[in-house]
């Protein structure tokens, strides 16, 4: 199955010159002016979603406000986003206050750095994570997700509820340390699993708090300097290793360090290598986990999405393991997961500074203003979607997607910097909901109120507990045949 917003094509990575210029009739975009020192910063930081929701209700398509000294739009129409992410993104790039601020962690890493350098990066890593190269990380997926349904036992018999916010991380990170470098960063009785799980904890509060900043010597940042240099040593340590000609092993590190440049012949030093690593563990991680988790939890509140999954399930796999060439058979799961990252979108906004004046929608944006896109205003944007409150993953059935417009759906951004991980993160997130829908029923512990919250990512405010309720897998003959229609039209 082909779907637009999840296939990286050769025009999306193209780097073309857009020439930008502010339209002479251009206007100033409505907003507000917030409070007079800070501007709207204090009601971004105290909810973001909120402050988003309310901007959009209140002032349309395009909103102007400040960010302290910063004058910042926020583009919620799809024809903005596709504006600055693909047809002018030459003009918005990443040069932003915020990210100079994560250079110890993340140095020139892909997802922080902008211009000719992260072009090079972005070429050399693209084959690493290709389609084909991913496939060959299925069974490392499938053991994982296997291993913590047996660890799950335990709770179904006793009818222990379990956090499965927790689990997911548990799961997601395990999985990249695998993938990355056959290390199991879940594992906390491991010293490099202790430092990097403390290190993510601190950098989540520092991402979202970046005061004092890093080189001030409070409790705090003596801690994460503390970590930095442990994780540092560890990632130097396991690039000496993999550099060893008989040490190579089937990772994605060893394919990073093997990458060359077809022009050049150059391949990444060990310092870009350690900041793409660093990148990965922090892209790669919590973004997935909080896609699952959003997942079991709509599930658990639409059990007829539950039962159809369910019965894709056991027709496609009659209780075998699945495989990564079983994925295109099980549409009706990746649509789950689809609709789930509309609802969800992990990355609650995609900043970028103007480079240059410009106009969005007829407004003008002027040279170094903030431009945020946030996926999860524009994914509910009512002229796009019928009911946009309402969990329905039929609205990603390939003839819908193919008539919807591309920017009205961006859980992975797009142009050139569309997320470099999204076929891993399918993969993994399909496998993993396949494999538990196919032995449990997870139903959420009554009482709880589940409320999205912004730290970096989207995720719940609180815990998610659910029961976990064995099943076995059925035969389905009635669904066998529509669900096998599906993948093949
Ligand atoms: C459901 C899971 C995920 C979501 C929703 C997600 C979302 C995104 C988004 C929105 C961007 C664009 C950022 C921008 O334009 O500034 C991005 C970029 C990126 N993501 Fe993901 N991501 C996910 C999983 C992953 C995974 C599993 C990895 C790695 C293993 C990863 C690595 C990256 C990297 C390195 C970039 C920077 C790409 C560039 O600028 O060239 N992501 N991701």
């Amino acid at each position: 199955m082909t779907r637009s917003h999840t296939s990286t094509s050769a025009a999306e990575t193209d780097i073309k010159t857009v020439p930008t210029a502010p339209a002479a009739n251009s206007r100033r975009a409505p907003g507000p002016r917030g409070n007079l020192l800070l501007g709207s910063a204090v009601a971004l930081q105290r909810d973001p979603l909120a402050f988003y929701t309310n901007m959009a209700q209140r002032y349309g398509e395009v909103v102007h406000t400040r960010l302290l000294f910063w004058p910042t739009f926020l583009v919620f129409h799809p024809d903005g986003v596709r504006h600055v992410l693909q047809e002018h993104h030459q003009n918005y790039d990443r040069n932003l206050f915020l990210y100079k601020g994560l250079q110890p962690f993340f140095g020139e890493g892909l997802a922080t750095s902008s211009g000719p350098s992260w072009l090079q990066h972005r070429r050399l890593m693209q084959p690493a994570f290709h389609r084909s190269r991913l496939a060959a990380l299925g069974t490392l997926m499938t053991e994982a997700i296997r291993d913590m349904l047996t660890g799950w036992q335990t709770a179904a018999e006793q009818e222990q509820p379990l956090e499965v916010g927790q689990e997911m991380l548990r799961l997601t990170l395990r999985i990249l340390g695998q993938a990355l470098f056959r290390v199991d960063l879940s594992d906390e009785t491991d010293a490099i699993g202790q430092a990097f799980t403390e290190l993510l904890t601190l950098l989540g509060e520092y991402v979202y708090l970046p005061f004092p900043p890093l080189n001030v010597p409070t409790p705090r940042n003596r801690r994460m300097q503390a970590g930095l240099r442990s994780l540092n040593a560890v990632v130097q340590r396991l690039i000496e290793e993999h550099r060893k000609p008989q040490k190579a092993q089937h990772d994605l590190l060893s394919l990073l360090l093997e990458a060359l440049d077809a022009e050049s012949r150059h391949g990444l030093s060990d310092r870009q290598v350690r900041d793409e690593v660093f990148t990965l563990l922090f892209a790669g991680h919590e973004t997935t986990a909080n896609a699952l988790t959003w997942a079991l939890y709509l599930l658990s509140h639409h059990p007829a999405v539950q039962q159809r999954l369910q019965a894709e399930v056991d027709t496609v796999l009659a209780g075998q393991t699945p495989t990564v060439e079983h994925l295109g058979a099980l549409p009706y799961t990746r649509m789950v997961l689809e609709e789930t990252l509309r609802l969800y979108p992990p990355g609650a906004t995609i900043p970028r500074r103007a480079i240059a004046s410009d106009h969005i929608g007829g407004f003008a944006i002027p040279t170094n203003s903030l431009v945020f896109l946030t996926p999860y205003i524009t994914h509910r944007h009512p002229d796009f979607w019928e009911r946009p409150e309402v969990f329905d993953p039929e609205r990603f059935t390939p003839e819908r997607v193919a008539a919807r417009h591309r920017y009205a759906y961006f859980p992975f951004g797009g142009g050139p910097h569309l997320c470099i991980g999204q076929h891993f993160a399918l993969m993994e997130a399909q496998l993993a909901l396949a494999m538990i829908a196919q032995r449990y029923q997870l139903r959420l512990v009554p009482g709880q109120r589940i409320e999205p919250q912004v730290m970096v990512t989207i995720r719940p405010l609180s815990d998610v507990k659910m029961t976990l309720h064995r099943r076995e897998p059925r035969q389905n003959n009635a669904v066998r045949s529509s669900v096998w229609e599906q993948a093949e039209g």
